[in-house]
């Protein structure tokens, strides 16, 4: 009796102490022309018990694939809809139209494909994928919707930096999530506490793990979390250099020891563990030094009155990945770029008009919503903002309400250029698509609205806390063009190659004989056509055009084919 107690004794000890160790997964990549998708509905024994139902991407039971592109290349992603319900994928800060956004009005039946085809335009970054259908983007991103997407560059490539994916170069996702009893995921928990790195749980007797070679080394940190902001920082408080945020590569790495992200938001960091091998030492996030307002910070006293916001990890720091120091690679960077970009953001006096967008709450005195922007909740129907093709612009974001919101806006990155009118810190100066306005706070910022007009179609703005978007707090804009844009009919595209390309006098077209007495329209990035007619054989004379770039586009009865062309 007394032997089976000590046993117990022990065993119970053991249990208290021992942590589940998980290494985390560091998603396979998937690239070129053409890249499928295949959405579906799976599960995963995340708690004993139920078994909790995810959404994923792929080989994968919960998150996707990592989607490389390359700068300046054609891409047709192709998403299959598994899932049982009606979504939508989007592609986070990439600069695309909006009906190949993947925002709220592009709609996904099951069983259904959609097939959007753009050119790369951004410069290298880390960008993100994630489902955006209106009223259920919470409900589907914390099953596991979401995935990395890595933009390269000539400019990137020519850097001395990390960049060997999975080796010194880590994509790393971090997100806190609700569940309820039955083990599944809670849109609307404002206790999110279960927190996970890659897909891999890391608290409550679980520990994420990672090998990093004792080098300087990469992270792409990215919040992909509903609701909580992470105020990222190491053991020690030792320091690290920012090289990056959500739009690509700052001017010059920036040093810290802490860098704050909210959901939505990426930053990209280097750390150097050079002369630490055989050490290990964590990723943190020290909720402690956030102020209240920010969810992940110290709860706010509401009088007594019970706040929602109480989650068991507000307000404290804590280990997020544990990183173990191995041998260096043979190719290890030994320095990093001291130059790393040439952003050079627009002037307030170049901008063309400043808009207003206040953040409102029914009640200003307390941390509820719904909350919306300028009083308005989100309508499908309603356009709330129209842009000229080409406007810059300075939008001024107040909040109005007791809690900090994640600002973002798709169709093109901005720059920050004022907190509460003083200059923001150095690291937010570079390209941004998601930016968090403190309760009270006044932020400004200026973007250049270009390539893409639409009359029909929007773009959308938001709050990036999903419960807040999903609720109502996202506004439609559209753009509309300088000139009559052509109506594009909605059938399926296809990629086809054109040589030689760039060309000076005709181009020959590689194609299926479908396509001969088709129809073709070369037009300009403003959807101006510049050149029609109709095939008769594979080549079209060019030798009219001014030199610039250009999209030929040929519509058969199932399919249209679109190709850049570059005319020198
Ligand atoms: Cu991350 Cu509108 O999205
Ligand atoms: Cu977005
Ligand atoms: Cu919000």
């Amino acid at each position: 009796m007394k032997t089976l107690t000590t046993t117990i004794a022990v065993l119970l000890s053991l249990f208290a102490s021992a942590q589940i160790q998980n290494w985390i997964n560091i998603p396979e990549t998937i690239s070129g022309n053409s890249i499928d998708l295949n959405f579906h509905i799976d599960s995963v024994q995340m708690f004993p018990g139920a078994k909790t139902q995810t959404l994923a991407f792929n080989q994968y039971s919960y998150l996707g694939p990592t989607i490389l592109l390359n700068k300046g290349e054609d891409v047709q992603i192709n998403v299959e809809n598994n899932i049982g319900d009606t979504t939508n994928v989007h592609w986070h800060g990439l600069h695309v139209s909006p009906e190949n956004d993947g925002g709220p009005h592009t709609m996904v039946m099951e069983g259904e494909t959609w097939s959007p085809l753009f050119t790369v335009l951004n410069e290298a970054g880390t960008y993100w994928y994630h489902p955006h259908f209106h009223g259920k983007t919470g409900a589907q991103v914390l099953r596991g919707a979401s995935g990395f997407i890595i933009v390269k560059d000539e400019n990137e490539s020519a850097l001395s930096l990390p960049r060997t994916y999975g080796i010194d170069d880590f994509p790393i996702v971090v997100q806190s999530i609700q569940y309820d009893e039955m083990n599944q995921p809670m849109p609307l928990g404002m206790q999110d506490s279960t927190i996970f790195v890659n897909g891999s749980r890391a608290n409550y007797g679980h520990e994420a793990n990672l090998n990093i070679p004792a080098q300087m080394v990469r992270l792409r940190l990215l919040n992909g979390s509903g609701e909580r902001t992470f105020n990222f920082g190491f053991t020690n408080n030792m320091s690290f250099q920012i090289i990056a945020s959500d739009g690509g590569l700052l001017n010059a790495p920036v040093n810290a020891t802490r860098i704050r992200i909210s959901p939505g938001e990426r930053y990209e960091i280097i750390v150097d563990a050079t002369s630490m091998e055989g050490e290990s030492f964590s990723l943190m996030s020290f909720g402690s030094e956030l102020p209240s307002g920010i969810q992940g910070g110290p709860t706010m006293d509401m009088g007594g009155q019970g706040p929602p916001m109480d989650s068991p990890i507000n307000g404290i720091d804590f280990d997020i990945l544990h990183l173990h120091v191995i041998p260096a690679t043979s190719d290890a960077i030994l320095s990093i770029s001291t130059t790393l970009n040439s952003l050079t953001p627009f002037t307030e006096s170049a901008a063309n008009m400043t808009r207003n967008i206040s953040m409102n709450a029914p009640n200003m005195m307390s941390m509820d919503g719904p909350f919306t922007f300028n009083g308005d909740s989100f309508d499908m129907e309603v356009i709330n903002q129209e842009i000229p093709l080409d406007n810059i612009e300075v939008w001024q974001i107040t909040n109005q309400t007791m809690v900090a919101h994640p600002f973002h806006i798709h169709d093109v990155p901005f720059f920050v250029i004022e907190r509460d009118g003083n200059l923001p810190p150095v690291f937010e100066r570079g390209k941004k698509d998601v930016v968090l306005v403190q309760s009270m706070e006044t932020v400004k910022f200026i973007t250049k609205f270009e390539t893409f007009a639409d009359t029909v179609m929007p773009y959308v703005y938001h709050c990036h806390i999903l419960m807040h978007e999903d609720d109502g707090m996202m506004g439609q804009f559209i753009v509309t063009p300088l000139s009559t844009n052509v109506n594009e009919p909605e059938v399926e595209k296809s990629i086809i190659n054109i040589y030689p390309n760039p060309a000076q006098t005709s181009i020959t077209i590689d194609v299926p004989s479908e396509i001969i007495n088709v129809d073709f329209h070369i037009f300009n990035s403003l959807g101006e056509v510049c050149l029609q007619g109709t095939l008769s054989n594979d080549k079209i004379d060019i030798s009219t055009l001014p030199a610039g770039v250009y999209y030929l586009k040929l519509i058969t009865n199932e399919k249209r084919y679109f190709v850049k062309l570059i005319k020198k």
